[in-house]
C-alpha cells in the first residue's frame, strides 16, 4: 500500500499566514500540520509516500520536509502546476501510484483515530474505495455522504446547499486502483475542478464497492483561523508532554504540562501549561495561559497570553491587555509604549484583522 498526501491548494482561507508559506506548514504545537499526517501514515505502516506540491509553495514544503528520513519513510515529491482538482492530482500522481492501493491524504487534515484500523476494514473487505465520515454541525462546508444501515455509500456532493446527511467526507480516504478508471471518465465540475467525490461517485454508479468508515474522535481540518487555534488546543491537550530543556529563572513558576525548548530564556514568568515553546525564545515578565504555541526565536515581554499561536521570530512587547484566541504571524512586532499610548501606529500585513475587544 502506497499513500499520497495533497499538500498543493493557495491557502486562502488562512491568509495572511499563506502569502510566505505553505497552509500545510503552518505549526501546530510548534510542528507543521503537514508532519502529523506523515507520521501517521508511518505509525499505519505505510512507508511509501507520494505528496503533491504546487509550484508556488512547492519547494518551502520539499526543503523543510526532506526526503523522508527523519519519518523512517521514502518521500516522493509531485508537482501540480495547476490547483485542478483532488482527483486531478491523483491523475498525475499515477506513475508514482502505479496499480497499488493508496491512502490520499488532504495534507491540512489532523485525526485523532489510528489511520490501521481504516486499511484494514479496506483490506478485509477488499473495497475500491473507503471513505472516512465524520458527523459535523456544518455539513454545506463539506463534501457529504448518504449512506445505508451497513455504512454502504450510496451518494456524495460536494458542498451541498441542503445536504443529505450531517456526514461530512474526511479528507482521508482509501483507493483500489480502480479509481483511475472512474477519474479518467469523469468531467470537471462547475468550479472547473476534478473532483474526488465525483470519481467515488462513478466507482458507486459502477456498481463497485465503496463502503464508509465512521470516524471516532476528533478530526480536524486546519483550513482556517479558529480551526487552526482548536487544532492547537486539541494537540496540547492530548499529546504535549513536560520537556523542559531552556533557562528558568527562581522567579518563574511554571505549572503543569510546559516544553520548553533549548537556548530559550524565562524571566520572572508565570507559565500555566499546557504550553509549548520554542528554541531561543526570550520571555521576560510575562503570563503565558493554557493552550499557547509560542515557535522559536520568538520575544516576548510585559505580555500576558493565553490561547494563542505565535509563529517564529515575533515579537511582543508592553501589551498590557490580555492577548486571546490570536495567532501573530512569522517575525510580526506588536508593542506598546511603557506609558498609557495616546496613539496607534500600524504596518498590517494585507488581510490582516485587528480587533481591539
Ligand atoms: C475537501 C473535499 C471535501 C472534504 C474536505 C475535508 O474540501 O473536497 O469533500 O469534506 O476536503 O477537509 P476543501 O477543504 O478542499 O474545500
Amino acid at each position: 500500500m502506497k499513500a499520497l498526501i495533497l499538500s498543493g491548494g493557495k491557502g486562502t482561507r488562512l491568509r495572511p499566514l499563506t502569502y510566505t508559506g505553505a497552509k500545510q506548514l503552518v505549526p501546530v504545537a510548534n510542528k507543521p500540520i503537514l508532519w502529523y499526517g506523515i507520521e501517521a501514515i508511518v505509525a499505519a505502516g505505510i512507508t511509501d509516500i507520494g505528496i503533491i506540491i504546487s509550484p508556488e509553495t512547492g519547494e518551502e514544503v520539499k526543503t523543510k520536509t526532506g526526503t523522508g528520513d527523519r519519518f523512517g519513510a521514502k518521500i516522493t515529491y509531485i508537482r501540480q502546476d495547476q490547483p485542478a482538482g483532488l482527483a486531478h492530482a491523483v491523475k498525475i500522481a499515477q506513475p508514482f501510484l502505479g496499480d497499488s492501493p493508496f491512502l490520499m491524504y488532504l495534507g491540512d487534515n489532523l485525526v485523532q483515530s489510528d489511520l490501521s484500523l481504516f486499511i484494514q476494514r479496506f483490506q478485509e473487505r477488499n473495497l475500491d474505495a473507503l471513505t472516512l465520515l465524520c458527523t459535523v454541525p456544518n455539513p454545506t462546508a463539506f463534501g457529504v455522504a448518504k449512506v445505508d444501515e451497513e455504512g454502504r455509500v450510496l451518494q456524495l456532493v460536494e458542498k451541498p446547499k441542503v445536504p443529505p446527511s450531517n456526514l461530512a467526507l474526511v479528507g482521508i480516504y482509501l483507493f483500489s486502483n480502480t479509481v483511475h478508471n472512474a477519474i479518467a471518465n469523469i468531467q470537471p465540475s462547475a468550479r472547473g475542478e476534478l473532483e474526488i467525490t465525483d470519481a467515488i461517485q462513478y466507482l458507486i454508479d459502477q456498481p463497485k464497492k465503496v463502503e464508509s468508515f465512521q470516524l471516532q474522535g476528533w478530526w480536524l481540518d486546519t483550513g482556517k483561523k479558529d480551526d487552526l487555534l482548536e487544532a492547537n488546543r486539541v494537540i496540547l491537550d492530548t499529546l504535549l508532554e513536560t520537556d523542559v530543556q531552556g533557562k528558568v529563572d527562581e522567579n518563574s513558576q511554571v505549572i503543569g504540562r510546559v516544553k520548553i525548548g533549548q537556548g530559550s530564556q524565562v524571566v520572572n514568568c508565570t507559565i500555566r501549561g499546557p504550553v509549548t515553546i520554542g528554541s531561543n525564545c526570550h520571555l521576560e515578565n510575562c503570563f503565558i495561559g493554557p493552550y499557547s504555541s509560542v515557535a522559536d526565536q520568538v520575544t516576548l515581554v510585559d505580555t500576558d497570553l493565553e490561547h494563542s499561536v505565535i509563529l517564529q521570530g515575533a515579537k511582543v512587547i508592553g501589551v498590557q491587555q490580555r492577548i486571546v484566541d490570536s495567532v501573530i504571524g512569522q517575525r510580526a512586532q506588536l508593542s506598546v509604549a511603557p506609558r498609557r499610548p495616546k496613539a496607534l501606529r500600524f504596518m498590517i500585513g494585507d488581510d490582516s484583522q485587528i480587533e481591539l475587544v
